[in-house]
């Protein structure tokens, strides 16, 4: 057993299986740079205002370096004795620079340490997922701008009800992830507030800065409650949140891809690179890139239940239950990343079938809104018109034809104002192009969002970089 920094009152060791049992070192390693990181500035603000020496500063800085160094060379040893990352980087401090080491922790507790490393992890992983956002939502736009022409069927309880453009579609989940990007910016605010200083949970004695400590690390606020500030775990809470909305969102256009690329609809083909064989079944060519992430989506969910449950009902202010928070959120951030990167990958891949979608669109009845609508501006009051349609459209499932290719004859039959023009207003572009609401399908609208999109795009760019610049 090695020597622990916090055994003065033992008498006994630590049982060997109660080390590996409350060791968090697997997990919080990878908090190593932003641990050094804080030490750091903590150093600088310590000498600051003279509570160590200058000498003694730079001892403890270059030894940090070292450590760090170690580190990414892989020659540094970890050891489930030593707990977690804070105890590592400081037992091997007092290894490599002797009793000066001991000083590094005046003023400060692992209580407001983790809170301050888990803080300075979620900026870059905001910032990296955000990122990774803008990058789909281009994606989004792009296809809505390649495809503009593309009529695909419009859903709703999966029955084909309305055509639109397959654009309009596309840019549907534009909006949904420009969202989840807007939350992920909204997140920060709360994320990027200093802790440190707050020491184990009632603050300190010693006459610290700590707006030099907050300014040093590129914090524009601390904390305000000491006792807050090491229990606050929202800032988890919420980053899961929006993590779990967006996979949310990955799932249903999963689901869609899955469907659209069965043979039933065949609506488009996925890219081969993305796609896996059956070990049994030569003909398969199986969506499991989609489905996968439709599954991941489940594991999100969890790391968001996972940290609900373990904060619900504890007291203030620190527990060490509250080690549990690392392995969800680092298991939602690269379970995030990476349906995220592979969706950017894969989107500009995808073959779209428009003949399959555009005849989709022009059988099934997708048609009978319209007819209504027109009967309506004819003077016939909508619920009749509504009513009307439905004989047609029971007539035209008899004879199994569309209403369009009924004869004016036999629509007349059912409404004597309808006139010779019905042919033209019954086709899928006109149904799409006379729907000129703001937020509708028509091509003239859907247009003008792709070039709002771009502009928001830009601007949402603009915001990420004047984070990134803050933050370094
Ligand atoms: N490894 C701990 C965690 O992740 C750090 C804080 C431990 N504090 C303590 N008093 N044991 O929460």
């Amino acid at each position: 057993m090695s020597q622990k920094l916090w055994d003065g009152r033992f008498s006994e060791k630590t049982d060997h299986r109660v080390e590996v049992f409350s060791s968090s070192i697997d997990v919080d390693k990878r908090l190593y740079a932003y641990d050094i990181e804080g030490s750091v500035a903590h150093c600088k603000m310590l000498a600051t205002v003279g509570i160590i020496n200058d000498e003694e500063a730079s001892i403890l800085i270059e030894g940090l370096g070292r450590i760090k160094r170690e580190i990414e060379h892989g020659d540094f040893v970890f050891d489930d004795s030593l707990e977690d990352i804070h105890m590592h980087i400081e037992t091997r401090l007092l290894q490599q620079v002797g009793k000066t080491a001991l000083k590094l922790h005046t003023a400060r507790s692992r209580n407001d340490q983790i809170a301050l490393d888990v803080r300075m992890f979620l900026r870059d992983a905001t910032l990296g997922l955000i990122d990774l956002l803008l990058k789909l939502g281009e994606a989004f736009v792009t296809l809505a701008k390649k495809y503009i022409q593309v009529i695909v069927p419009g859903y709703t309880h999966l029955q084909r009800a309305q055509p639109v453009l397959l654009s309009h579609h596309l840019l549907a989940y534009f909006e949904m992830f420009m969202r989840d990007a807007d939350r992920f910016f909204d997140g920060w605010e709360r994320i990027n507030v200093m802790p440190l200083g707050s020491a184990a949970l009632a603050g300190t004695t010693y006459p610290i800065d700590r707006h030099l400590t907050a300014k040093l690390l590129n914090f524009p606020t601390i904390s305000a409650n000491s006792i807050d500030a090491v229990s606050d775990r929202d800032f988890i809470v919420e980053f899961l949140s929006t993590a779990s909305l967006c996979m949310v969102h990955l799932s249903r256009i999963s689901e869609e891809l899955v469907l659209w690329s069965s043979y039933e609809f065949g609506f488009i083909e996925l890219p081969d690179a993305f796609s896996t064989g059956s070990s049994i079944m030569p003909q398969k060519k199986n969506p499991d890139i989609p489905e996968l992430i439709r599954g991941k989506t489940g594991r999100v969910f969890g790391d968001l239940i996972a940290l609900l449950t373990t904060l619900k009902g504890l007291p203030l202010a620190y527990n060490r239950d509250m080690q549990e928070d690392k392995a969800p959120l680092f298991d939602a951030v690269e379970t995030l990343t990476d349906c995220l990167e592979l969706y950017i990958k894969m989107l500009p891949k995808i073959k779209i079938n428009r003949e399959a979608m555009q005849k989709a669109a022009a059988t099934g009845y997708l048609d009978a809104t319209d007819l209504a609508d027109y009967l309506t501006n004819k003077g016939m009051p909508f619920r009749d018109a509504h009513h009307c349609v439905g004989q047609i459209v029971g007539y035209a499932i008899e004879n199994e034809k569309e209403i369009n290719e009924l004869s004016l004859d036999e629509l007349q039959s059912y409404a004597a104002l309808i006139k010779e023009d019905i042919y033209h207003i019954l086709t899928p572009q006109q149904i799409i192009d006379r729907r000129r609401t703001h937020g509708g399908t028509a091509t003239e609208k859907v247009n003008e969002a792709i070039a709002v999109g771009q502009k928001q795009l830009a601007k949402r760019r603009q915001k990420l970089a004047e984070l990134y610049k803050n933050k370094s």
